[in-house]
């Protein structure tokens, strides 16, 4: 997803935003730019690839004078990851940089600009010759900017600096995410507060269709109806040491081994006064009212949703199913009487999960997002929200805020009906304690990395019930960063197919905890060692057998995603690691992907 960072106030701009585009990368990109306006001219420098060959081109912001500027790292949607691309995009007078989809774009072409030069393939240079356009017969950019908002349709968040005008700049948003970072003779713009909280820790929010007129020392905030908006500035619930590295080479190591304090964490948050879980009434309300549970995300959010199905529906007995966000908005199957939808993502952010929002919306339906980022765009147009409260996550790769959503499911999937008399204020500190066990074995899962995972380019992960869910997504982490063609398969289908596949040394993975199907699985393994595989067992101590690698300790058999998942993210981290890829920002791979 792109990155966003505006800056003007007394200092110069371009290392500033430069600083501040290197706290978005982990957002993923292909390009970066800048632009700094300096005695009614604007100054652009843009470089292909990493965030430091703009860095060496500018000579660490040097080149670039200036105290008013934008930055952007682009993501390519429309058009190539090359220079003429990538942002900041400059009209005859204004600069610009976008995050997100204009829909319409082509109309707006044949509507407005129809004997207009473009220089680019994208969407985002149809916005700044807009701008101009509307601009040209003197109407004032805040004017132009209404219609703006008004003709384009798609998602946008947009900083702006305008070549006649050194005192201020401008933000725009629809769907996609931007914030004003607020400070002392200074203002930010930023797709979020991480590039901006090495500058302050106040920012206000901007939603849908307002834009703002950003000064050195002022914020002014708008409809797009020119109705002047008094919104009360927030603290943000970060800080710096979140956002860095410390001691670890990459965030990615950092974050699996954070999960022990994130569950500790999760379990306080979640207590009240008197010590026990609570959920607010006004949700478990809904839930219990429903006759259905439908949990709508992607990615690794849509295998915790998964776990969590079996949470409603051996917890608290309530059906429930998980759907992939982009497969449900376009292929909505028949929904019951009384649907409730819970949307679950760490960004907030995800188009795929937010058209569904937008679509069981407008049905009359109601939901509530579990997400880690307090403010989002789900959070905010959801009935209701609870947090992950797992801390910033950098890594592209997600993994303790995976296992916060799984802990957070199952305190909510208790607290509307606890059929199984779970006590999960106990079990859940079980897990944190097994976690940090094993965070302490990081040596043998490198070496099991290294003997199994170095030179293949095919890997399966097998297991029944809840174990297959965990093989969902260890396949992911081992996919997404080791590039490795990794399947999370059901143990009892490989045999009716896939099991082709299997050939000698082929490394294949089993995920074993559940007392009641370790023997099927441990047959299925048989039945690919058979066939020349090089099996790797994960299993929980209580069904255990001799000879398995990764053994962890015993958790709650309904629980035991929790630890199951950390070896396999281990064994991802490592795989990747030893390839020298960077494991961080894996390649074609965004944080949170705001467009569908
Ligand atoms: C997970 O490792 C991936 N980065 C990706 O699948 C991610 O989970 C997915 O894009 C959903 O993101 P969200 O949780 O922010 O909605």
């Amino acid at each position: 997803m792109c990155g966003i960072v505006g800056y003007i106030g007394e200092k110069q701009a371009a290392p500033i935003l430069l600083d501040g585009l290197a706290k978005l990368e982990y957002r993923g990109y292909d390009s970066a730019g800048l632009a700094v306006y300096k005695d009614g001219a604007i100054s652009v420098q843009k470089a292909v690839g990493k965030l430091v060959n703009l860095v060496n081109k500018t000579d660490g912001g040097a080149s670039l004078d200036g105290t008013l500027g934008i930055g952007h790292t682009r993501w390519a949607t429309h058009g190539k990851p090359n220079e003429t691309n990538a942002h900041p995009h400059t009209g005859s007078r204004f600069s610009l940089v976008h995050n997100g989809i204009i829909e319409n774009e082509a109309k707006l072409r044949r509507k407005y600009l129809k004997d207009t030069e473009f220089v680019s393939e994208t969407d985002t240079e149809v916005i700044v010759r807009l701008l101009d356009k509307f601009t040209e017969g003197g109407e004032d950019v805040d004017v132009a900017i209404m219609h703006l908002i008004d003709v384009l349709e798609g998602s946008y968040a947009l900083a702006i600096i305008d070549s006649l005008d050194g005192d201020r700049m401008y933000a725009v948003k629809n769907k996609s995410p931007l914030l004003i970072g607020k400070g002392e003779g200074f203002n930010m713009i930023g797709s979020d507060a991480m590039a901006m909280i090495a500058h302050t820790e106040w920012f206000y929010e901007i939603h849908d269709k307002e834009f703002a007129i950003v000064s050195r020392d002022g914020v002014e905030i708008f409809t797009s109806y020119s109705q002047k908006i008094d919104r009360e500035p927030y603290k943000a619930e970060l800080d710096l040491s979140d956002v860095s590295k410390g001691t670890y080479p990459f965030f990615t190591i950092k974050e699996i081994e954070e999960q022990p304090l994130v569950i500790r964490r999760v379990l306080k948050e979640y207590q009240d006064e008197t010590g026990e879980l609570y959920i607010p009434e006004e949700i478990l309300k809904d839930l219990r009212e429903c006759d259905k549970i439908y949990i709508i995300a992607c990615g690794t959010s849509y295998h915790a949703g998964i776990v969590g199905k079996y949470f409603f529906e051996n917890i608290s007995d309530k059906p429930a199913d998980s759907y992939v966000a982009s497969e449900f908005v376009y292929n909505t199957p028949k929904l019951t009487e009384k649907p409730f939808f819970i949307f679950i993502s760490q960004s907030g952010e995800t188009a795929d999960s937010r058209a569904v929002l937008v679509k069981i919306k407008k049905m009359g339906y109601k939901a509530l997002t579990i997400t880690n980022v307090k403010g989002s765009t789900l959070s905010r147009e959801a009935n209701h929200t609870l947090l992950l409260y797992a801390g910033p996550e950098i890594a592209v790769a997600s993994t303790k805020a995976y296992t916060a959503q799984v802990a957070v499911l199952a305190i909510l999937a208790a607290a509307v009906e606890n059929k199984i008399g779970i006590n999960l204020k106990y079990e859940l500190a079980v897990v944190a304690n097994t976690m940090e066990g094993l965070c302490s074995d990081s040596e043998l899962y490198s070496d099991l990395a290294r003997e199994y995972l170095q030179n293949t380019r095919n890997c399966f992960y097998i297991g029944r019930g809840i174990d297959y869910y965990v093989c969902l997504e260890a396949a992911l982490k081992l996919k997404e960063i080791s590039y490795i063609q990794t399947e999370g398969f059901a143990a009892g289908e490989l045999k009716h197919g896939t099991i082709a596949l299997i050939e000698e040394g082929t490394p294949v993975i089993a995920i074993i905890t559940q007392n009641n199907i370790d023997l099927n699985t441990r047959s299925n393994i048989d039945e690919v060692n058979a066939r020349g595989a090089k099996s790797l067992i994960i299993s929980m101590r209580s069904v255990s057998s001799h000879g398995d690698q990764i053994v962890v300790g015993d958790v709650h058999e309904m629980l035991a995603p929790l630890v199951s998942v950390v070896p396999a993210q281990y064994l991802a981290y490592y795989a990747s690691y030893q390839r020298g890829y960077d494991v961080d920002k894996p390649r074609n791979l965004a944080k949170s992907v705001t467009v569908e």
